[in-house]
Order: structure tokens, then C-alpha cells, then sequence
């Protein structure tokens, strides 16, 4: 039998962040051709399968597990969802594949799911022991342990302070680059100790573990998150039908400032219309109920 730890761990696995407002603005997309770029638990799958009666809902996830837990999720909408194991930014393809010449709704919501962080040897999180993986799809070959032991000093830095914002990232490339010559860094916990001892005490940050920046910069680094982005939304914005809708939650400043740059860029070529002027953000209500979404923001674009 299931303990009390268990369904309440199960339930996380499929709350959706700002599922009102993604609701909201979704709405003038009823009845449409919907594709979730990031299925993950299907959490905001199944709150729009329920209220917005999509004829198609198309779900994609780099992450086959998690496809998997979707679709027993999502067992009663059977009819009307098609799942992909692959990219978002391979939206054409999948459209292709159903005979589709478009969508009316992408959305793409960027966090990592509650699977990947919480799962079993997934090693995104320095809060337990595990291997130093972070590959969102394990099918593929580098993992954060072959960046962290192979990259060169300089290419450490540089991800650090790029896809980290880390000022200390020269301090922790030369720790890990000498720590290395004696021992191979292959766990979570290793690194985080490292990055740890590299920065002085009276500069830990206040609210976050010291590792926080290095692993986002890790994980960004092994997934190619920032490149993916950017092909996801010129593709997405091709394949939107007039009226179509893009939505996008991103949970740190890199990611929003590239979506931010994109839409305010299409606004100006005369391709739509952004319609959340400012980003939208969780209710402190939703941030106390889910400490998740504390970070979320949505912007919303319309094709012309
Ligand atoms: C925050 S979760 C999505 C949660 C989902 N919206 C829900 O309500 O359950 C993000 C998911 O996007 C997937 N993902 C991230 N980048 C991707 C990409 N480039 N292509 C496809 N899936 C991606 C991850 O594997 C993860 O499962």
C-alpha cells in the first residue's frame, strides 16, 4: 500500500506552475491543435485537456521517464493526445509526422520537472549523494561528470560565469581543475564541496546553497538549454497559426531575457503581438503552496 510520503510525492509530481494563468491566456485557443513542448508530469496537460477541450494535444519531452508517468496521467484523454520523445525545438517534425500544417497554442514550461529533480540518480540536486549526471534525455552520451573532469580550465570558467552569473567562477574552475588531478569529481556532493570551499565564507550567498549557480550552469551546459531555446522559439513561431498563441514559463534571468529579446523583436518586425507587456508572475498564495514556482515567469505572444 501506498504511504502518505508517497501520494504526497506522487500529487508533486503533476502540479502545474501558474496553471490559472496559463489557462487564462490559453482560453482563446479552445478547441484547438495545443502542443506542450515539455510535458514532464503533465500537470498543465491535464488541467487544459479538462478545461479547453483541445482537439489534439501534442506533448513532447526530451525525457522518455517522464513521458511515461505522463501518459498513465493523462490514461483518460487517451483520444485525444500524441506523445514524442524528443526536442521542442523538432516541433516541425512532430507536426509533420501527424499530417499537421500548424498549431494553435506551444507552450513551454522550462524548470526542470519534480521527476528530475527528485528522482532517483538523476544528479541535479546537491542536496543528496549521487552521481554527477544531469542529462534530461539519458539517452544521450555527455553527462555533467564528463564536463566537470574533461573541460578545460578556461571552458569551466566560462560556463560559470555565462550560465551561472558565478563571480567566483575563475576560484572554482582552478579548485576543480586541481582537485581533479587527484581524484576524478563524479558525485554531487564532491562538486557542491568543492564549489563550497572555493568561495570565501563571508561571501556565501544568503539564500541559496553556495552550488546553486554551478549546478544551474552544469545542467544548462549538458542539455544545450540556451541553444534549444533559441531554435524552439523561431520554430514555434513559424508553426503558429494566425491568432496562434506561444507561452512560455522560464524559471531564471537567462532564459527569460531570451524570450523577453524574441517577442519584443517579433512585435517589432509586425508578426504579432506580445500580450503580456510585463512577465506574469505566481501568487504569493501559489508560492507558499509551492515553493517551485517561486522563481516562474510567463510571457505570452500572439501571432498576427
Ligand atoms: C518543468 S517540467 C514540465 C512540467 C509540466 N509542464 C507539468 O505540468 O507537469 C520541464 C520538462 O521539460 C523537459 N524539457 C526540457 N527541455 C526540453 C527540450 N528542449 N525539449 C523537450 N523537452 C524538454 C524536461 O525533460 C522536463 O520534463
Amino acid at each position: 500500500m501506498e504511504t502518505r510520503e508517497e501520494r504526497e510525492k506522487e500529487t508533486l509530481l503533476h502540479v502545474p506552475v501558474m496553471v490559472d494563468e496559463v489557462l487564462h491566456y490559453l482560453e482563446p485557443c479552445r478547441g484547438g491543435v495545443f502542443v506542450d513542448g515539455t510535458l514532464g508530469g503533465g500537470g498543465h496537460a491535464r488541467a487544459i485537456l479538462e478545461n479547453l477541450e483541445p482537439r489534439l494535444y501534442v506533448g513532447i519531452d526530451r525525457d522518455e521517464e517522464a513521458l511515461d508517468v505522463a501518459l498513465q496521467y493523462l490514461a483518460s484523454f487517451e483520444d485525444r493526445i500524441e506523445v514524442f520523445h524528443g526536442l521542442y525545438s523538432q516541433v516541425g517534425e512532430v507536426l509533420e509526422e501527424l499530417n499537421l500544417d500548424g498549431m494553435d497554442a506551444f507552450l513551454l514550461d522550462l524548470g526542470l520537472s519534480s521527476l528530475q529533480l527528485e528522482g532517483e540518480g538523476r544528479g541535479f540536486s546537491f542536496q543528496k549523494e549521487e552521481p554527477l549526471d544531469m542529462r534530461m534525455d539519458r539517452s544521450q552520451e555527455l553527462t555533467a561528470a564528463q564536463v566537470v573532469n574533461t573541460y578545460s580550465q578556461g571552458d569551466l570558467e566560462r560556463i560559470f560565469r555565462e550560465y551561472g552569473e558565478e563571480r567566483w567562477a575563475k576560484k572554482i574552475a582552478r579548485n576543480i581543475v586541481d582537485t581533479r588531478r587527484k581524484f576524478a569529481i563524479t558525485t554531487t556532493t564532491a562538486l557542491a564541496q568543492v564549489v563550497e570551499w572555493s568561495i570565501p565564507k563571508k561571501f556565501h550567498p544568503k539564500k541559496i546553497h553556495p552550488a546553486t549557480r554551478v549546478f544551474q550552469a552544469l545542467r544548462i551546459e549538458v542539455n544545450r538549454e540556451l541553444e534549444e531555446l533559441e531554435r524552439g522559439l523561431e520554430e514555434g513561431l513559424e508553426l503558429l497559426r494566425p491568432k496562434g498563441r506561444f507561452l512560455v514559463i522560464s524559471f531564471h534571468s537567462l532564459e527569460d531575457g531570451i524570450v523577453k529579446r524574441a517577442f519584443r523583436e517579433w512585435e517589432k518586425r509586425g508578426l504579432g503581438e506580445v500580450i503580456t507587456k510585463k512577465p506574469v508572475t505566481p501568487s504569493a498564495e501559489e508560492v507558499e503552496r509551492n515553493i517551485r514556482s517561486r522563481s516562474g515567469k510567463l510571457r505570452v505572444f500572439e501571432k498576427r
